[in-house]
């Protein structure tokens, strides 16, 4: 960049046709706040100052902008007055330290612009020495912007708002997409000769290219040849709208690097997760956050992953998981539920039914089947039984269970945190480990098996139960009874043998 380059972003809109709570820039889209992907355009093309200027809910606003860009210079505008008026306060935020070159002004709220476009548009206003420059969009609907007029030579004449506008006027499909590129030195001299003697009773910042115009400065409006960058978000229909695009744009550059995408509309990826060459996706797919996976590793189908890491060549099936870290070569899932604090070491396996949270898993180990692992680690190689349940709650505090390596534990067994079971033991189905297990040992704690016989007949008389057992009781005499007189017969046969 040729000249010094500051950065105005408006924020300081209620966003009322959100209709929400939250700030109407604030709204996430692919992973960011719209604010958020705006800061991220900007600050790639590497200005001297961003300026943001907030009044709605500005602690907040602030708060949020300040946590992504530490050096911002937050201007704060009291009373909505117009976006002249907000330009102004940026202006005089930075008053002190005073401002040359170029100042472009955008708005906080088009998630889908891109920092080369705004690069582009410094450039060529630079290069035309303009002391205004707007990137206009041409669009099919242009109700409800500010219309760029030209004279008969083509030249920007003005910008004139839908409320101000002749019916004709109303016909140009030529709109003002709300970035404006200003030489510093016209714009402070001329923000406070800007009134408000319009149909909204504002200080439009739009009136500053009649104002160049009249003291014969140059005025230029080039249009963006992608207006999706500078469409904005007025509504939750047109966040969708936003999203959804953004999402076909993401997706689609993650397949031209080498991401196979089975299914692109159900496939939704957020802007800071990264994929390596040979990943594949599978349908209904979420990967969101800051999520990484590496080379040749499978997700999907129906799987959410947030701020996940997924290792090399791990398959990752119908699963939810936060935070998670899962091995190289790993198998996750069907139906698993990976939360914050799990970490799946290499060939490792969660599978079916599986919860997870705070658990190391070591390489190679197994948790198969219907199972609950909290608070735990288990070491290197160790196969943990079916329907385990890592018990790490007390009802007060929380309690955690290690588990050796190269362990074999039983079926359905509860491990009552604390405990260790040690490297090598081994535990009986049904299993309740209360004390800790010595490594190679075998824990068993379920008593010998007894029978109440007849209990069935007794206790449930009159039951389809109770008429089985009888039943079953009655065949099973009858059987024995005849296997005796068969045994008595075959003796008698044998008696004279045997004389
Ligand atoms: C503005 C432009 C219009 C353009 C449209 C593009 C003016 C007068 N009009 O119209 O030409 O086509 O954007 O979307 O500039 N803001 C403040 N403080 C204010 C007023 C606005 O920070 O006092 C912020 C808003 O939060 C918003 C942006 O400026 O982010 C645009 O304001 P808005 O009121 O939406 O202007 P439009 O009527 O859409
Ligand atoms: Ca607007």
């Amino acid at each position: 960049m040729s000249r010094e380059l500051t950065v105005v972003v408006l924020a300081a809109g209620g966003g009322t046709r959100m209709r929400s709570k939250t700030m109407k820039v604030l709204h996430p889209v692919g992973g960011r706040s719209m604010i958020g992907h705006v800061l991220k355009a900007v600050e790639a093309v590497e200005p001297r100052r961003i300026v943001a200027v907030v009044g709605h809910q500005r602690e907040t606003v602030g708060a949020h902008i300040q946590a992504l860009v530490p050096d911002v210079v937050l201007a704060v505008q009291e009373e909505q007055r117009g976006t002249g008026h907000a330009v102004r306060v940026a202006m005089d935020a930075l008053a002190a330290e005073g401002t040359t070159g170029t100042v472009i002004v955008a708005t906080g709220d088009t998630p889908l612009l891109r920092g080369e476009s705004l690069r582009a548009f410094a450039a060529e206003h630079e290069a035309a020495q303009r002391a205004v420059s707007v990137l206009s969009a041409i669009v099919a609907d242009p109700f409800g912007y500010g219309r760029i007029l030209r004279d008969h030579e083509g030249d920007v004449e003005a910008i004139i708002e839908e409320k101000d506008a002749t019916i004709d006027q109303r016909e140009i499909a030529e709109i003002n997409s709300g970035i404006l590129a200003f030489d510093a030195e016209f714009l402070i001299e001329a923000l406070p000769r800007i009134g408000n003697d319009n149909a909204k009773g504002e200080y439009y910042l739009t009136d500053l290219v009649q104002l160049a115009r009249d003291a014969g400065l140059t005025v230029g409006a080039h249009a963006i040849d992608d207006p999706w960058q500078t469409e904005g978000a007025n509504d939750r229909e047109e966040l969708a709208q936003l999203g959804a695009e953004l999402n076909r744009r993401i997706v689609g550059q993650w397949m031209r690097d080498g991401v196979t995408v089975m299914d692109p509309a159900t496939t939704w990826i957020d802007a800071d997760v990264v994929l390596a060459q040979d990943v594949t996706i599978l349908p209904g797919t979420q990967l969101l956050g800051a999520t990484v996976v590496a080379e040749d590793a499978v997700i999907g189908p129906d799987t959410t992953l947030k701020d996940c890491e997924v290792g090399a060549g791990a398959r990752v099936v119908r699963t939810q998981a936060e935070l998670a870290v899962i091995g190289a070569e790993a198998t996750v899932g069907p139906f698993s539920y990976l939360r914050p604090g799990t970490q799946l070491g290499a060939r490792g396996k969660i599978g079916g039914f599986v919860e997870t949270k705070n658990a190391v898993i070591g390489d190679d180990a197994k948790v198969p089947h219907l199972s609950y692992v909290g608070d735990a680690e288990i070491g290197e190689g160790t196969n943990i039984g079916a329907g385990t349940i890592f018990a790490n709650y007390d009802g007060v505090a929380k309690h955690r269970t290690t588990v050796g390596r190269h362990a074999r534990t039983g079926s359905h067994n509860t491990f009552v945190a604390p405990i260790a079971i040690g490297d090598g033991a081994a535990t009986g189905a049904g299993t309740v480990v209360r004390r800790d297990v010595p490594p190679g040992a075998l824990a068993v704690s379920s008593g010998p098996q007894r029978h109440l016989e007849g209990w069935a007949q007794r206790k449930r008389a009159g039951t389809a139960q109770a008429a089985a057992a009888a039943s079953a009781v009655a065949a099973a005499e009858a059987a024995a009874q005849q296997a005796g007189d068969v045994a008595e017969d075959s003796s008698q046969d044998r008696g004279p043998d045997l004389g």
